[in-house]
Order: structure tokens, then sequence, then C-alpha cells
């Protein structure tokens, strides 16, 4: 008994050695490779650049252009036929459509490893309300999310890259993507072989919360993954004086509104963060009457997949359920197609540390914070899932409107957030490739 603990510990012993010196031996530090003597001097040229009242003032016609006419996911044509405009005149080449409307750039070398920096081009269903001149042409469409800054930030490191172009050590591509907003456009994306030998991924957000010069992201997962479905609740409609001759779905539904909340009340481990939320329910049409059916429509989320999963699986069985309960039937639609859910954002951990030791040399320590999780989704999260990806936030709020946040009708940016994000991108993708392309990338492809 004794002999063979020890037969164990041994063995025990030998496999952990062998998986630390193995692991040791392969883990590349890149964080440790970023030199703040090349780095630092990058930066400083960079921003030099971008402050120049020329790129400064081209970078904010682009943004405010795109903010005049905004349009909503697959259907960015102008947007589209803009950014196409300007990367003709840079001398960029670039393949389009990708998934109707995209463009992907590409830049450097032709040769791996190929890094990706990403935008996203479309606009909200959303009435603009904030009075300035530049205000959203096109009503019920706006820009309320800072993807038409995010498109002029990836121009901007394209026009900053270019000159850099034959001192590359291997490709940029310059991804702008259609339809983040619910309609899955990485996804789609994705699928073009444009993308298929993309290494790593970097994507930028404007956030009001943080002051311009301010970045913040976190390792692992840092935005929920996220699915909506609608149930129809279908019963027997009736005289509202006659309750027992129908079948009630305006109770059943309710009922399965409330059993709906103990998923994440009760089974759901306290210090696991998952949500279930019903934001519609559509049903009857006079006082009187008991109607046929009622549809409820909810998103749910984790910072899972499984959670994710096992959510989606309960939601079915509550809802079923409580409908039988109530002699009713219920039927789902948990939109597989479109929207498609959306996974976990994960950021990768080394290219986490990649991007943030980037920033922590061009902005300083004190301006890369750590950002707290929340439960919005993105799609960049198709990249997480697919590659090593990291997504950063940079800050862009307003003074004259601090308390604006995205998706509202007021919101704003302060327009200096552009120069942050077109210094970053390149900042990020150069200190990559001077990491990764001088052999340090085929030692990764071959474990
Ligand atoms: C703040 O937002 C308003 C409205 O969009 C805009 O007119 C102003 O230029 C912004 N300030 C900066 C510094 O960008």
């Amino acid at each position: 008994m004794r002999s063979s603990r020890h037969h164990f510990l041994a063995i025990a012993v030998a496999v952990f050695h062998f998986a630390f010196t193995f692991s040791s031996s392969w883990a590349l530090k890149p964080a440790t490779h970023l030199k703040p003597e090349v780095v630092g001097p990058l930066g400083q040229q960079l921003f030099e650049a971008a402050n120049s009242p020329e790129f400064f003032n081209w970078m904010v016609n682009i943004r405010r252009k795109i903010h005049e006419y905004p349009e909503l996911g697959f259907q960015e044509f102008k947007t589209s036929e803009l950014i196409r405009a300007e990367l003709d005149k840079l001398g960029v080449e670039y393949i389009w459509p990708v998934a109707e409307t995209g463009v992907v750039a590409t830049i450097g070398s032709g040769e791996q490893p190929v890094f990706a920096l990403r935008a996203d081009m479309d606009a909200l269903p959303l009435q603009e309300l904030v009075d300035w001149d530049h205000r959203s042409k096109i009503a019920g469409k706006m820009h309320a999310c800072g993807h038409d800054s995010h498109v002029a930030m990836l121009l901007g490191a394209a026009k900053l890259l270019q000159p850099k172009r034959h001192e590359l050590k291997g490709t940029i591509k310059l991804i702008f993507q259609p339809g983040e907003e619910g309609l899955a456009g990485a996804y789609h994306m994705l699928k073009h072989s444009a993308l298929d030998n993309i290494k790593a991924a970097f994507a930028i957000h404007v956030l009001p919360q943080y002051p311009v010069g301010f970045v913040a992201s976190r390792p692992g997962p840092v935005l929920a993954g996220s699915g909506r479905f609608t149930a129809t609740i279908k019963g027997t409609g009736g005289h509202a004086a006659a309750p027992h001759l129908s079948k009630d779905p305006i109770v059943a539904a309710s009922m399965a509104v409330v059993a709906l909340q103990q998923i994440v009340s009760r089974e759901t481990d306290p210090l696991e963060s998952r949500v279930v939320t019903i934001g519609q329910i559509i049903g009857g049409q006079a006082d009187n009457v008991i109607p046929e059916s009622v549809k409820i429509g909810g998103t749910y989320r984790s910072l899972s997949s499984q959670g994710l999963l096992d959510t989606k699986a309960r939601i079915k069985q509550v809802i079923e359920a409580q409908a039988a309960v109530h002699q009713c039937q219920a039927e789902f639609d948990f939109m597989e197609e479109t929207p498609l859910p959306y996974p976990v954002t994960e950021n990768d951990e080394e290219m986490y540390e990649h991007a943030k030791t980037v920033a922590e040399i061009i902005l300083g320590k004190p301006k890369v914070q750590l950002l707290p999780v929340t439960m919005g989704g993105e799609d960049f999260s198709f990249f997480t899932q697919k590659m090593p990806a990291t997504m950063f936030v940079i800050g862009s709020r307003n003074k004259s409107h601090v308390l604006e946040h995205l998706h509202s009708p007021y919101f704003v940016i302060d327009e200096e957030a552009l120069k942050v994000g077109a210094v970053f991108h390149v900042a990020v993708a150069v200190s990559y490739l001077d990491t990764y392309g001088d052999g340090f990338a085929s030692n990764r492809d071959e474990l």
C-alpha cells in the first residue's frame, strides 16, 4: 500500500515535471518580448502623425460623413463605398464584397503571420436626438454605438500603416465588418476564405465611461454569450365571462414568466453569471376576451458556453411545463439561424497581455484599466472563439455630454478618441508582427 502510493507519487511528480518543462519551453510571453525602447518610439511617431491637423481632420470628416448617413446591418452600401474610395486613394489593396458589404484590406508582405484589425460598420434603428451640425440625416437611424468612429479609426490605421508596408514582418488585414448589431456579421465574414489564414485578431470599441486616452480590457470572458427566443403559448380563446370554457394563455404565459425567474435565482451557482430577461409579452386585444395565444420573447445570457446551453434548455422546459399545467401548448423559436446566438467574448490571455503591454508603453500605465465584465454581447466573440483575439475599449467621454451611454439617442463621442484608436490599432499590429514575425509564429503553429 505504502510503496504503491510512493510509486504513484513518483509518477505524478514526473508527469508534473514533464508538463511544466514542456509548457515553459514553448510558452511565449510576448509581453516580455515587447521592448519599450522599440514600442515607445513607435507610439510617439504614430501619435505625431495622427496629431497633425491634416490627418486628424481627415479622420474626423470620415467619421462625420458616416455619422450623417447611418446604415443598418448588411445595408452598409454607402459606408462600404466610402471605405473603398479612401483605400483606393491610399493605394491599399482590398477585396470586396465579403458578406454583402464587408471589405478586407491587406497591408504588408503577404506572408505569415497574418494579424487582423477589425471595425464594425452598422448603425442602429434609433432616432438621433443630439443637436449638432452632423446629426443623422436619416430618420430613425443613428450611429449610437460608435461604429462610425471604429471605421474612421481603422482607416486611420490604414493611413498610418501604408508608408510602413515594406518594413512589416508579416501581413495586416483590416476587416470592415457589417451587421454587428444582432446580425452576427463577424460569423458571416469568418466563413469567407479571405479570413482563413489569420493568426490573431484585435478590435476596439469606444466607451464613454472612460475619458479619452484611457483604454481598458481584461483577460478571459469579458462579454456574455447571448441568445434570443420567442415562445408562443397556445390555448383556447373565449368569452371573458366564461373562463371555464377556455384554456387561458394569458395566465399560462404569466406563470411561465414568473417561473423563468427561478432559473437564475434558484438553479444557477450564485458565483456564476447568467441572465434571463423577458422583454416582450404580446397577447390579447380586448379587456373582455380571452385570446387564443400569447407570445413572449426574451434574451438569455451567460459567461460560459455550457451556461448558455443549459439556460436555453431550461427556458424550453419551464415554459413547456407551465403551458401544460394550464392545458396550453408552447412553440419556440430560438433563432438558431438569424439572429444567430452570440458566443462568449473571451479575450485570449496572451493576446490580452500583448495589447495591454503595448498600451502601457504608448499611453502610460495609469491609463490602462481593468474592464469590469458585463453581460452585453458582441459578435467579435466569433473571432475570439476561432483564434487568439482580444478586444479593448477606448475612452470616448465627451466632456459636454458626460452621462451618455452606448445605444442612447443622445450618444456622443469625443473625436480626439479617433487618434488613440488609430494609433493603438497600428501599435498592437506592428508589434505583434515584430514579436511573432521572426519564427515565433511557426513555433506556435507546431504546438
Ligand atoms: C462632443 O459632442 C458634440 C456633439 O456630438 C460635438 O459637437 C463635439 O464636437 C464633441 N466634442 C468633441 C471634443 O469631440
